[in-house]
């Protein structure tokens, strides 16, 4: 017998979309987990993509209002991909009707948001998860238990950095993104909740940092309606405005168990285009992953290999989860499947009634680390990490 889970989805853009796809595919890839997603109802102000989520996703029904899609008692899961701006409001109601909650990151527009978000979770005791998504590609999964089996060894060195190409484009509109006063901080919340995320994953707490940012383009053409999500472009000539947060940000980390580090986070870099990466070594091996090349893991592992140097590994059904997305052996996973594993591993943890992870205690985990560097952008000094959970 499969556990039935009404979602109501808030803002049906790319994320609202990814999500819902998700859902969908749950019973197909995982029949066995009995989990069975209910799209019962989606908000969003586009009506045209109510329209599109209730044709061509078969939500049940679709609003306007976010507020409706709390109310309803068919709604066991709200689900919270709208702009960041949005998060606090719709989850703490949403928390105060003692609906489980999955949101986005950054769970909060800003660092203290977070924790009150936290806070108001854990006292409504729901469940909560959050879109730390590449902590669930397989060969992430794998490179932790590689440390928790101890084979690195001890933990020494952590480089880990999320460089996208969305915003290196000058014509790229000014979109929420881009707006202190919508998004909140720039790549602090957006890609280094990522990259902060992914270090506190597998190698613990981090003690202290120091840091700098940037806002490399500072221009951009304004939006026009009915545009202006992540790749939209405007032409030579629109009108511009100012871009009013961080484009960069860069730190060095020292982590609780003594290891060293850098995190380095850019939108507007030429290159790279979605290098969400960590390269790390310890006292016996090391391991480098890039999520561009989800389905290779460079490692080293000088005691159990025949000769000496980086070796390839490519994901195959050994691993976890992806046999039961694709069968054999490197046979590709996308940025996507990540989203499936996602889901799926967050409706278990409300079927089973237990706190989730990644859930709103890792999103004030990462809310912290982001509050000590903005300290560090004022001081221009070291900054402890120090936790921001409200009690
Ligand atoms: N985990 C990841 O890898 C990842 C990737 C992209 C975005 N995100 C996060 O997902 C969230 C959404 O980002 P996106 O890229 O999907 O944005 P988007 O702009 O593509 O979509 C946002 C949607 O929300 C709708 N919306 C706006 N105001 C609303 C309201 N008051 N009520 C209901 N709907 C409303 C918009 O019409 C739009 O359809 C953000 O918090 C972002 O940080 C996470």
């Amino acid at each position: 017998m499969s556990a039935e889970v009404g979602i109501g989805l808030i803002g049906f853009g790319w994320m609202g979309q990814a999500h819902s796809r998700a859902y969908r595919a749950i019973p197909t890839y995982y029949p066995q987990a009995g989990v069975m997603p209910h799209l019962a109802v989606v908000a969003d102000t586009d009506p045209a993509r109510v329209e599109m989520a209730k044709a061509n996703f078969g939500y049940r029904e679709g609003v306007a209002d976010w507020r409706a899609v709390i109310e309803r008692d068919d709604v066991d899961v709200v689900d919270i991909t709208a702009p960041n701006g949005l998060h606090q409001e719709i989850a703490e109601a949403a928390a105060a009707a003692g609906k489980d909650v999955f949101c986005e990151k950054p769970v909060g527009i800003d660092p203290n948001a977070t924790a009150a978000i936290e806070l108001a979770a854990r006292k409504a005791g729901v469940i909560t998860g959050t879109g730390f998504n590449y902590r669930w590609a397989p060969l992430v999964q794998y490179t932790k238990q590689l440390i928790t089996d101890g084979r690195l060894g001890e933990l020494t060195h952590y480089r880990g950095r999320f460089f996208s190409m969305y915003g290196r484009d000058r014509m790229g509109l000014l979109s929420w993104r881009f707006l202190q006063e919508e998004a909140g901080y720039g790549v602090l919340s957006d890609i280094m909740s990522h990259a902060t995320d992914m270090a506190l994953h597998l190698f613990g707490p981090i003690k202290r940092v120091v840091s700098v940012k940037e806002i490399f383009v500072k221009e951009r053409p304004m939006p026009k309606p009915g545009s202006g999500t992540h790749y939209d472009r405007g032409e030579p000539g629109d009108p511009t405005g100012t871009v009013t947060n961080e484009d960069y940000v860069g730190a060095l980390v020292e982590f609780e168990n003594g290891a060293r580090g850098t995190l380095e986070v850019d939108r507007s870099i030429f290159g790279p285009q979605s290098q969400m990466a960590y390269e790390l070594n310890g006292s016996k091996g090391a391991a480098s992953w890039d999520h561009e090349k989800l389905n290779q893991l460079q490692l080293y592992l000088p005691s159990e290999q025949p000769v000496d140097g980086f070796m390839e590994v490519l994901a195959g059904d050994a691993f976890p989860h992806q046999g039961n997305i694709v069968p054999g052996g490197g046979n590709s996973l996308g940025y996507e499947d990540l989203k499936i594993i996602e889901a799926l591993e967050f409706l278990k943890s409300v079927i089973a009634r237990k706190q989730h992870a990644p859930g709103f205690t890792d999103a004030l985990a990462v809310a912290s680390v982001a509050a000590a560097m903005v300290r560090s952008w004022e001081s221009e000094r070291w900054e402890d990490v120090v936790s921001l959970r409200l009690d």
